[in-house]
């Protein structure tokens, strides 16, 4: 208990050190200590606004909160489709709506990462409706951000304040989202991945809680069960009993398997307990436990589940302002699925 209050300690003196040199705008020497790594994302953002729709939409929140409860009461697995969906869309060119484009073969959508990926036909269909309520008004890509803010807290995760003023892009390329990971990278390449978005490796740890939800299909994981770095073998690290039931139960690579294997629908930090006990899904996660990096934070983050609450809730916060277009730097689309 003491060693995660003195982590909790280290994470905040970082959290404070980190916006007080922020706030320190005339520093403008890249090399010194911190300055290095503060991203732009702790500066408020020119063109976001909280208040952005209020007089040209101001149903929007409400239309939006409401359809996205009807869909979780009616399919509860959406809510965690849609939170990967966002940061799909914000790790490819910002959060910018590109991975709505539906350019076949050629855009995000396309791409292998993306394959699993589910909830275009929602936002399809909010869209719709505020064309009908607010034309030509709303960008998809606050769409976006509204739908996954509510759908997080509709599975009992937190609730932020949205910031809107974001435009669509006109670009989307498959190849870009080659590059999102998908669990068998080391956790040098997913800090630097973070990274270039403007992200943290304490960002990464607390995002990546977002599997305490959702499923993986089998063919993501099966590398892990059979034939792992040798014929017949299957990937040594991964608890005994959960690699039994992997092994029969992913022998069908279309299934899809839970990503929390003990609490699979709520949202909580016991996510980051199967990882101490080798019970990570992914590759990736169990590395989280051993890497020095980032193994005091799961520590911590195991203990605490109010520390995961507020965390992922500052954490979705940043995602949410990842490379944002504003102003005329982007367009308002009017089928969230094509370039106007
Ligand atoms: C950084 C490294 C990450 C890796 C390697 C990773 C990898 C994966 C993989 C392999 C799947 C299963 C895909 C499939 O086979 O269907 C998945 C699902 C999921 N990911 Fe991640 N992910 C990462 C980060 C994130 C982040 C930052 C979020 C959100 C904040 C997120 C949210 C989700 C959710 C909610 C699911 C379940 C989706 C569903 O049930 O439809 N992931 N992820
Ligand atoms: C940035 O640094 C340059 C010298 O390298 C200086 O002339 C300039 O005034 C600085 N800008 C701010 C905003 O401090
Ligand atoms: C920038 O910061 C580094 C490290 O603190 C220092 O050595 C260097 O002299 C500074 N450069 C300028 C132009 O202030
Ligand atoms: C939106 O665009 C997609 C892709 O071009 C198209 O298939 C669909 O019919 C469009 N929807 C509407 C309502 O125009």
């Amino acid at each position: 208990m003491k060693l995660s209050a003195l982590l909790i300690c280290i994470i905040c003196s970082l959290l404070i050190t980190a916006s007080r040199a922020g706030d320190d705008t005339n520093n403008n020497n890249s090399s010194a200590p911190f300055a290095v790594d503060i991203p732009a994302y702790l500066l408020p953002i020119d063109g976001l606004d909280f208040d952005y729709y209020m007089k040209t939409c101001p149903g929007m929140e409400g239309i939006i909160a409401n359809k996205v409860k009807e869909l979780i009461a009616k399919d509860y697995t959406y809510g965690a489709s849609l939170i990967r969906l966002y940061f799909h869309d914000c790790a490819v060119r910002g959060c910018d709506a590109s991975i709505l484009l539906d350019q076949p073969e050629t855009s995000e959508k396309y791409a292998g990462p993306s394959k699993t990926l589910r909830g275009f036909e929602f936002i399809n269909e909010i869209k719709a409706e505020l064309e009908k309520q607010c034309p030509q008004t709303v960008s998809c890509a606050d769409i976006l951000s509204a739908v996954v803010r509510d759908a997080t807290t509709a599975i009992g995760g937190p609730y932020w304040q949205v910031k809107y003023g974001r435009k669509d892009g006109r670009i989307s390329r498959s190849e870009e989202a080659e590059a999102i990971p998908m669990g068998r990278e080391s956790i040098t390449d997913l800090i630097q991945y973070f990274q270039s978005m403007g992200l943290s490796p304490v960002d990464l740890v607390i995002l990546l809680g977002a599997h305490t939800i959702g499923y993986s299909s089998c063919a993501s994981i099966r590398y892990r069960l059979y034939n792992y770095q040798g014929p017949g073998n299957c990937d040594p690290t991964i608890d005994p009993q959960y690699t039994n039931f992997l092994t029969r139960y992913c022998q069908d690579p279309t299934k899809k398997v839970q990503l929390d294997p003990t609490t699979p629908t709520i949202f909580d930090s016991v996510y980051y307990q199967n990882i101490q006990k080798n019970m990570g899904l992914l590759e990736v996660e169990q590395k989280l436990f051993v890497d020095s990096r980032t193994a005091p934070l799961v520590k911590a983050l195991a203990n605490q589940p109010d520390l995961f609450y507020m965390q992922f809730r500052a954490a979705m916060v940043k995602l949410s302002k990842t490379l944002v277009l504003t102003k005329d730097e982007g367009e308002v689309r009017l089928n969230c699925s094509a370039v106007n």
